[in-house]
């Protein structure tokens, strides 16, 4: 029989591709995203985020069997506070919020970090700010940071309270880890590199992938697919990183 999935960011993307993949194998998946999706809602606010819990919680009442944390905004985005309302908020919120359906059926849970959470130059404070759960602080303190420490910090921050958070709900049967992909050709990338300030970076850091060019989204998303299925049963707060090289080029020594 087939498995019962939630997830954000399902309407475009690399959620989409997972979102695709799981279907066509007889897996049913609710999608919470902006449009085009089973529960329209906005996870850059509260009402947002509040009504995106109920209206899963409505549609599997006898638990699930994962939930996926993709919506995510770039660098780009503007005013930056978006950034961390959605690429953070929008992700721990849900989770704190769903976490219990996915014990109800010893699930996975998989969120989407990024290679970038783990670059030098990050701002520590905008980050312990994200961990303490102060969504207004937070949101002003991003508003004095560049594009670049903004979404990094925010997938940052996201993965950290996803480490503090994994032992204990691996106790309760569910196991949690991220991915984090590297340059993705998604509409996402496209607004990076159509930026005035980041495209010639972007075209440079492209350059610079071992593997030869950006990822495809079914290479990210066959990699969620192994973190929710039983194969992945004893990882549990790893961060995989899926970039054709790059975290190893650019932090040989950090793990
Ligand atoms: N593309 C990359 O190079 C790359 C690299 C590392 C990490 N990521 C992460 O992957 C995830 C998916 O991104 P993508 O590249 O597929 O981009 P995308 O823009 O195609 O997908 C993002 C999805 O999030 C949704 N979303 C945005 N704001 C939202 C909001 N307020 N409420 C609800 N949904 C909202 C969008 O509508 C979209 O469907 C993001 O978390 C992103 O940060 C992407």
């Amino acid at each position: 029989m087939g498995k019962l999935y939630a997830m954000t960011g399902g309407a475009t993307g690399i959620g989409a591709s997972l979102k695709e993949k799981l279907r066509e194998r007889g897996d049913t998946v609710i999608v919470v995203d902006l449009r085009d999706a089973d529960i329209n809602a906005d996870l850059s606010t509260a009402l947002g985020r509040q009504a995106a819990i109920e209206g899963i919680r409505k549609m599997a009442p006898d638990g699930l069997d994962g939930f996926i944390a993709c919506a995510g905004l770039p660098p780009v985005a503007k005013p930056l506070s978006l950034i961390t309302k959605v690429n953070y908020f929008g992700a721990t919120v849900l989770i704190e919020g769903l976490a219990d359906l996915v014990a109800m059926k010893k699930g996975a849970i998989v969120a989407v970090g990024s290679n970038s959470a783990s670059m030098p130059g990050l701002d520590e404070d905008h980050i312990q700010a994200l961990l303490s759960g102060d969504e207004e602080h937070s949101s002003a303190l991003v508003e004095a940071l560049d594009g670049h420490n903004a979404y990094a910090g925010s997938k940052n921050a996201l993965i950290r309270w996803i480490r503090r958070k994994c032992p204990a709900l691996m106790g309760e049967g569910v196991r949690m880890n991220v991915v984090a992909p590297g340059m993705t050709g998604t509409p996402l990338t496209e607004k990076v590199f159509e930026d005035a300030d980041f495209g010639a970076a972007m075209t440079e850091f492209q350059k610079s992938i071992p593997y030869g060019d950006m990822a495809t989204p079914d290479m990210i998303a066959d990699t969620m697919l192994f973190l929710l299925d039983p194969a992945s049963r004893y990882v549990c707060g790893a961060v995989l990183f899926v970039d054709g090289g790059h975290d190893a080029l650019l932090r040989p020594d950090g793990f």
